[in-house]
């Protein structure tokens, strides 16, 4: 583990997931969180903002929440999972509002602003569809020179995908967005579904983290019981995934996962739509679209026990007593 603080940006659409993401942002010692971006994805971008409020006024803190993307780019909005996340995104646990606003800048001019007064030192983390960090790119062309690495929850490479055979959610959300995200020369990081469905965590978990974290654990717990509700019946465990929570440990604790490398493209019509194709064996392929761009990182092995470990420390830490 690396033991300096690591500036991060969380580009989130909270999702249940999220919280448990972005609560474990707050509470590791080693992270310095500098604002959440929101997005549609789970919940439209509205209920994403107001989710992403709530989960800073629950958690105590003074972290600003800036409003991004409504829709994507070019496709037509889906409708939100709702059986995944429940309406509300908390799994319909319909929590008050918020006594807090967003601030008036966008999300992306939110990561801009951070990025240009932080060259060199910020993660940009991206947990829901990706028209915040292409709309960054369109809002200053030399962002990729500023951040430290991008890391995002999203695609998959050899593994199957959890919205198609091949597409994971957030990528299929808004493809062409993701493919102007991949194709941007910026260190990126996919910790995707090849590691995310590796990573059991387990229902029990949450009753522990209930019992410790007063603070918190309740809503983690409550909301929880209804994402591992859907994954108990669609997939035969009783515990839902560490998607969105891999995202955020990779920063501070990269050993846990290994990763291979090569160009990504994404596929933005068809049946494949939303599939993540790396070029990873370096083959000079007939066809050329993969030619000229930059290499990006794909975490395809993880210690699950290890990140269960780090989500857990965090969840029951003394920062939240
Ligand atoms: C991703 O999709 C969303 O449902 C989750 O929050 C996560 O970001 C998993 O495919
Ligand atoms: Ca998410």
């Amino acid at each position: 583990m690396s033991d300096k603080m690591q500036k991060m940006i969380i580009d989130t659409d909270p999702g249940i997931d999220d919280a448990m993401a972005i609560f474990t942002a707050m509470a590791h010692p080693q992270i310095e969180l500098l604002g959440l971006t929101t997005t549609y994805g789970n919940v439209s971008v509205d209920q994403a903002t107001t989710n992403a409020l709530k989960l800073v006024e629950m958690a105590g803190l003074d972290i600003p929440v800036a409003k991004g993307v409504a829709t994507p780019w070019f496709k037509p909005l889906a409708p939100f999972p709702d059986f995944v996340h429940g309406a509300d995104g908390f799994g319909n646990l319909n929590l008050s509002a918020p006594q807090r606003s967003a601030v008036s800048q966008s999300a992306a001019q939110f990561i801009v602003e951070q990025v240009n007064k932080h060259p060199g030192e910020i993660s940009l983390v991206a947990i829901g569809p990706l028209g915040n960090l292409a709309t960054a790119l369109h809002l200053d062309p030399e962002l990729p020179n500023k951040v430290k690495q991008v890391v995002i929850m999203g695609g998959v490479i050899a593994a199957d995908g959890n919205v198609s055979p091949v597409a994971e959610a957030n990528i299929l959300s808004d493809p062409h967005a993701a493919d102007r995200v991949f194709a941007a020369p910026w260190k990126l990081v996919m910790v995707g579904l090849d590691v995310t469905h590796q990573i059991l965590v387990p229902r029990g978990l949450f009753d522990e983290i209930a019992e410790q974290n007063l603070r918190v654990g309740q809503f983690m717990r409550d909301s929880a019981k209804f994402y591992i509700d859907f994954y108990s019946e669609v997939r035969d465990i009783d515990g839902c995934y560490g998607h969105d929570v891999s995202a955020v440990i990779y920063v501070v604790e990269p050993e846990l996962f290994g990763t291979v490398s090569g160009p990504v493209c994404v596929a933005t019509d068809g049946p494949a739509i939303g599939q993540t194709i790396m070029s990873r064996y370096g083959i000079p392929y007939p066809l050329t679209d993969w030619n000229h761009r930059p290499a990006q990182y794909a975490c395809m092995t993880v210690d699950d026990l290890g990140v269960l470990k780090t989500f857990r420390e965090a969840m029951t830490s003394s920062f939240w007593r």
